[in-house]
C-alpha cells in the first residue's frame, strides 16, 4: 500500500472481523457477522439494508453502547487507535456524536429541551451560565429563531421535525468530528425528510466532517452520502461510491429492484432467520446467479472497480 492509501485507511473508522452475538435464552442471535470494513474520514457514509440486517447493532458496537448480554469479537479502530467499549463510551459526544433512532423514544418526555441539551454539553465541563449560552447558540445554529422558547419547551410541545433538530443539536453539542445518525428520517413526511437532510448537511458547517448515516431512506442516502455500505444478514456485502447507480452485488441489485420507484420487483425467498449462520454467502439461497461454491464458502472481499469492495465469487 502507498503511504497515502495507508493514511486513508487509518483516518476513519475501521472494523476488523467484528461479530456481535446476543446470547438469549432461546438461542444465540448473530446480529453482526465477521464484518471488516472502513468508513473514511471526511466522508458521509450511508449504511443501508433491510430491517433487521444489523445496521443499528453495528452502530451501537462502535459507540460501546451494546447491552451486557451482547458478546463482541473482533476489532474496531478510530484513526488507528482501538475502540473498546470503554474507550468508545469516553469518546461518545466529544469525538463521535450520536443522533439516535426515533426522536419520540430518544428525548425524555419529562424533561425540558434545556435540561436535555445541558446534559449533552456536560463533557465540555462548562459552568452553568456558559452551558446555557451554548445551548441557546446550538438551537439558533440548528434553525430555531426563538431559542429561549424552545429551551423551556417539553418534547411533546415540538413537532417531529423540531424534535429531530433538537436531537441533531444534542449530537453536535460537543463538536464531535464524527456523527452517527440512526434512521434520522424514519417516520417523517417528505417535507420533514428534506429538512433533516439540510440539518445533517449543516452539521458540516459545525465542524462535523465525517458521518455514518444508517438509513432506509434511499433518496436521502442518494442525495447526502458520498459512499455507501450495503448490509445483509449481519454482513457488509458491498461498499463504495456509486452503488445506487451501479450496484455490483446481486443482493444490492435485487434490493434496488424491489423499491417502489423500480417497480417493486420482489426478491424470491426470505432472508436468513436471526441466529441462522450460513457457511457460504448469506444471499446464496436467494441469488439468481449462485453457483455451488456460494453455498459452501464465504466470498472474499474483491475490488472489481477502483474504490469498490464486493463480496461475490463472480468478481474473484
Ligand atoms: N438488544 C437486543 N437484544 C437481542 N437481539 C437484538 C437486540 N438488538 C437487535 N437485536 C437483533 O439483532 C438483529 C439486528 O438488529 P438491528 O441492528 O436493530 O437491525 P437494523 O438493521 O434494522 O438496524 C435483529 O435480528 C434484532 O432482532
Ligand atoms: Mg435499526
Amino acid at each position: 500500500m502507498t503511504g497515502a492509501a495507508e493514511q486513508q485507511r487509518i483516518n476513519g473508522i475501521t472494523v476488523e472481523e467484528l461479530s456481535v452475538i446476543f446470547r438469549l435464552p432461546e438461542g444465540d442471535v448473530c446480529a453482526v457477522d465477521s464484518v471488516s470494513t472502513h468508513f473514511p474520514e471526511g466522508k458521509i457514509t450511508g449504511l443501508i439494508g433491510e430491517s433487521g440486517c444489523g445496521k443499528s447493532v453495528l452502530g451501537l458496537a462502535l459507540l460501546g453502547l451494546l447491552p451486557p448480554y451482547a458478546s463482541v469479537a473482533g476489532e474496531m479502530y478510530l484513526d488507528g487507535s482501538p475502540l473498546t467499549p470503554e474507550t468508545a463510551r469516553k469518546r461518545l459526544g466529544t469525538e463521535i456524536g450520536l443522533i439516535p433512532q426515533s426522536p419520540s423514544d430518544s428525548l425524555n418526555p419529562a424533561r425540558t429541551v434545556s435540561a436535555q441539551l445541558q446534559e449533552a454539553l456536560l463533557p465540555l465541563k462548562l459552568g452553568r451560565k456558559q452551558r446555557m449560552m451554548k445551548a441557546r447558540e446550538l438551537l439558533s445554529a440548528f434553525g430555531f429563531p426563538e431559542p429561549e422558547r424552545i429551551l423551556r419547551a417539553y418534547p411533546h410541545e415540538l413537532s417531529g421535525g423540531m424534535q429531530q433538530r433538537v436531537l441533531c443539536a444534542a449530537g453536535a453539542a460537543c463538536s464531535p468530528r464524527w456523527i452517527l445518525a440512526d434512521e434520522p428520517t424514519k417516520g417523517l413526511d417528505r417535507d420533514l425528510r428534506s429538512q433533516v437532510r439540510e440539518t445533517l448537511l449543516s452539521l458540516r458547517e459545525h465542524g462535523v466532517k465525517s458521518m455514518l448515516v444508517i438509513t432506509h431512506d434511499l433518496p436521502l442516502a442518494r442525495s447526502l452520502c458520498d459512499t455507501m455500505a450495503v448490509m445483509y444478514a449481519g454482513q457488509v456485502l458491498e461498499l463504495g461510491s456509486g452503488i445506487l447507480e451501479k450496484p455490483l452485488h446481486p443482493y444490492t441489485r435485487s434490493f434496488l429492484a424491489a423499491l417502489p420507484e423500480n417497480g417493486f420487483q420482489s426478491m424470491p425467498g426470505v432472508a436468513p432467520k436471526a441466529g441462522e449462520r450460513l457457511p457460504g454467502c448469506p444471499f446464496a439461497p436467494r441469488c439468481p446467479i449462485a453457483v455451488p461454491r456460494c453455498h459452501q464458502e464465504r466470498p472474499p472481499a474483491c475490488s472489481p472497480e477502483p474504490g469498490k469492495t464486493v463480496r461475490c465469487f463472480q468478481y474473484v
